[in-house]
């Protein structure tokens, strides 16, 4: 089929069941949630492939131009024999009414290619994590979990990658700067696109804007997709701060800022689900500016700030913000029509420094935040020397806690302080009420993550829900 033929905002699900007629992929809520139309892509990187396992629903089908591709229809062998993946689920009673088994076995398949093709064993947070975007009805999940355990057992299966990778080469998906599907593969040209194109929806993962399309009924009748611009592609470490380019997945991005704060990692793990993450951007989650999104109050409490670019003049301009200044109101920002966030620039930490990042929602795994608080400080014997706060569910936009920052600086770290900043929190913000929490549980809520804070940075240990086998 030629790219070219697919209208821009045709999903990736839509092409294969309705116009190639390829049923396995099955869909479920449409909406990136239940797992059930995830396909594996692979793009070439060094040489080699790397997979990913994503929502179809959701993405674009030009998108994913240039990849290889995996459905459920594609792993057993031409004589039948079933792919190790399709076997554990057989052998683990894995499948009962069988609906959301083709993505579940999609997931699995990602999961084999990065550990076990790789020689490495699959351990139960491994697995847990790589079906953290499938939901299924019949299971209780026992027997997937056990078929993700048992893959380390299954004989080894490869890919034969040379003639994918060649084939991948050929077809060399080149930067398209006209038409209705731009994709841009420099920075430049990404910014004369979207000076050119102003009407045109600029996307990164599409794991928002792809909901626009398929819950939202939305026509794009031409997209600017960033993810090729190889500047933006690229993770830049400098001895005071660490630049995320905007094409940099939710998974990278988090691994990228735990490597300098390990408290991240849990913290990015209750991001979304498994193929969220590798498909949206930390870009996307910032300039989308949702309230409840979750990475902008641990961006706040970090003191990020944001590049914005655009091209003027016949030249690249840019300029920081700092991200607590970014958001004007509920969605919007100080984004102009013809720019576009194109790092993220995070400072590395300061000796001293104590963070701590809560996430609150009614499910574990891929669910919104009800409420979610960062706190970064800094002490010094036993006084507060310095505090940001970062709050997301609780107004408009992402919010920083001034207020509760004032009543903590200065004072000595304990119990009365903390009883006066819970005080200054829970007045701070007048949050909604609406269907994942009421305002008097979100104010009190706040609250008692401060204490929770202070109970940690004070070495009290705590029970953390994600350290219980
Ligand atoms: C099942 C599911 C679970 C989710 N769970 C969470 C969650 O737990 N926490 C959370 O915070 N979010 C969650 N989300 C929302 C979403 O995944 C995030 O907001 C994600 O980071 C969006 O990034 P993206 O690259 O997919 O953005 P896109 O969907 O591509 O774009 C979103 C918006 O941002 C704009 N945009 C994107 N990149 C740029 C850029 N570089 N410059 C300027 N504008 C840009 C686009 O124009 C568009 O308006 C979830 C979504 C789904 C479908
Ligand atoms: S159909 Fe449910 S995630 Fe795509
Ligand atoms: S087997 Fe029925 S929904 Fe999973």
């Amino acid at each position: 089929m030629n790219p070219g033929n697919v209208p821009p905002d045709r999903t990736l699900l839509d092409l294969l069941r309705e116009d190639l007629r390829l049923t396995a992929t099955k869909e479920g809520c449409a909406a990136g949630d239940c797992g059930a139309c995830t396909v594996v892509v692979a793009e070439t990187v060094n040489g080699r492939l790397q997979y990913r396992a994503v929502n179809s629903c959701i993405k674009p089908a030009q998108s994913i131009d240039g990849m290889a591709l995996w459905t459920a229809a594609d792993l057993a062998r031409p004589d039948g024999t079933l792919h190790p993946v399709q076997q554990a689920m057989l052998a683990c009673h894995g499948s009962q009414c069988g609906f959301c088994t083709p993505g579940f076995v999609m997931s699995l398949f990602a999961l084999y290619q990065r550990t076990v093709a790789q020689g490495q064993a699959v351990d139960g947070h491994t697995a847990h994590q790589a079906l953290s975007g499938n939901l299924c009805r019949c299971t209780g999940y026992r027997p997937i979990v056990q078929a993700a355990c048992s893959l380390s057992a299954e004989p080894v299966e490869t890919i034969e990658e040379k003639p994918i990778v060649a084939a991948l080469q050929k077809l060399a998906a080149n930067e398209k700067t006209a038409g209705a599907y731009l994709r841009p593969s420099a920075l430049p040209a990404l910014l004369q696109a979207r000076a050119q194109h102003p009407q045109a929806q600029l996307i990164a993962g599409a794991t928002d804007a792809g909901l626009w399309i398929t819950q939202g009924l939305r026509r794009m009748p031409q997209i600017i997709d960033l993810t090729r611009v190889a500047e933006l592609r690229r993770v830049e470490h400098y001895p005071q701060h660490i630049a995320i380019g905007a094409a940099i997945n939710l998974q990278d991005a988090f691994e990228a800022l735990a490597a300098d704060r390990p408290v991240i990692a849990p913290f990015g793990e209750r991001f979304a689900g498994w193929p969220v993450r590798q498909s949206g951007t930390l870009g996307g989650n910032v300039a989308n500016g949702s309230p409840i999104g979750d990475s902008m109050p641990l961006l706040i409490a970090l003191g990020a700030q944001v590049v914005l670019m655009a091209w003027r003049k016949g030249k690249a301009v840019h300029r920081h913000v700092p991200l607590d200044h970014f958001y004007t109101g509920y969605r919007q920002s100080l984004l102009a029509p013809d720019e576009v966030l194109a790092w993220v620039v995070v400072p590395r930490p300061a000796p001293g420094e104590w963070l701590g990042a809560y996430k609150v929602s009614k499910r574990q795994e891929d669910d919104i935040s009800a409420v979610c608080l960062a706190v970064q400080l800094h002490v010094q014997d036993g006084h507060i020397t310095a505090a940001r706060i970062g709050a997301g569910g609780v107004a408009a936009t992402p919010a920083r806690a001034v207020q509760t920052e004032a009543a903590l600086i200065g004072q000595t770290w304990n119990e009365a302080t903390l009883a006066a900043a819970q005080q200054a929190i829970e007045q701070e913000f007048s949050p909604l009420s609406d269907l994942r929490a009421s305002s008097d549980y979100r104010r009190q809520i706040l609250g008692q993550l401060l204490r929770r804070a202070w109970l940690e940075s004070t070495g009290h240990k705590t029970i953390r829900l994600e350290a219980l086998a």
